[in-house]
């Protein structure tokens, strides 16, 4: 039996840097990329490809079954796809966002999802692999070797989102961050770290410190593990 790969579980909320962040990190250390918010997303897609209400848990769970997702887990080639259509870009949209957490909500959705990233987790063809999304360190991997919540300041978070969202105002960003942090708050507490989750807040931090402060709690956990 070949040995499993190290895990790298990343938390965090919306605008908290989480994914460039992650990416960075895979990249830095030689490690795969696993973006598991992506999943959902390309669930919502497809529940709007469809016309399927999301607010239907019933409707989005018969989802599961057409749903023939791929992500691309090389952190210097990222894609997403669903059946045969390239979604890479279409799951960022306004309309994915607001859909997102009503599909994330749904019990059956979160167990086939956590079954499916913990299988690709495996099986990466590389030594680790940094896993991001809102229930890693609890749910997904709670046996990962480093554990990370990585949290911003609403106020950070909300400048963050709205310069990478130029199309929108700044207002109606910071509307939807915050509904989304409701809704998505309701199903996972990603707010508080669980126990051996170290939290690094990288509201006075830029990108760079972000992820030297990651990188450094990285390297103090794998030299705990050797010990
Ligand atoms: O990180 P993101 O914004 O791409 O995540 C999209 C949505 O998926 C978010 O609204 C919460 C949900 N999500 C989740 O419930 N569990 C995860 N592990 C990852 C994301």
């Amino acid at each position: 039996r070949h040995s499993l790969p190290t895990v790298v579980a990343i938390d965090g909320p919306a605008g908290s840097g989480k994914s460039s962040v992650s990416r960075a990190i895979a990249r830095r250390l030689g490690f795969a990329y696993l973006d598991t918010g992506a999943a959902y997303r390309a669930l919502a897609w497809l529940a709007l490809d469809r016309h399927t209400d999301s607010s239907q848990a019933d409707a989005v769970t018969a989802l599961l079954k057409d749903f023939d997702y791929a992500i691309g887990t090389d952190p210097d080639e990222y894609f997403v796809t669903v059946g045969q259509t390239d979604v890479t870009d279409a799951i960022r949209s306004p309309e994915v966002s607001a859909a997102v957490s009503a599909v994330a909500r749904v019990p059956e959705v979160r167990r086939a999802l956590t079954d499916l990233f913990r299988s690709i987790a495996e099986n990466v063809d590389r030594p680790g692999v940094v896993v991001e999304g809102r229930d890693i360190t609890t749910i997904v991997a709670p046996e990962a070797e480093v554990r990370i919540l990585l949290t911003a300041s609403e106020e950070a978070r909300m400048a963050r989102r709205s310069a990478e969202i130029t199309t929108q105002s700044a207002q109606t960003v910071a509307e939807q961050l915050r509904s989304r942090d409701r809704a998505d708050s309701q199903v996972v507490d990603f707010m508080s770290a669980a126990d051996g989750v170290i939290t690094v807040d990288s509201t006075h931090l830029d990108f760079e410190q972000t992820i030297e402060a990651v990188i450094d709690v990285y390297h103090t956990r794998m030299k705990q593990a050797l010990n």
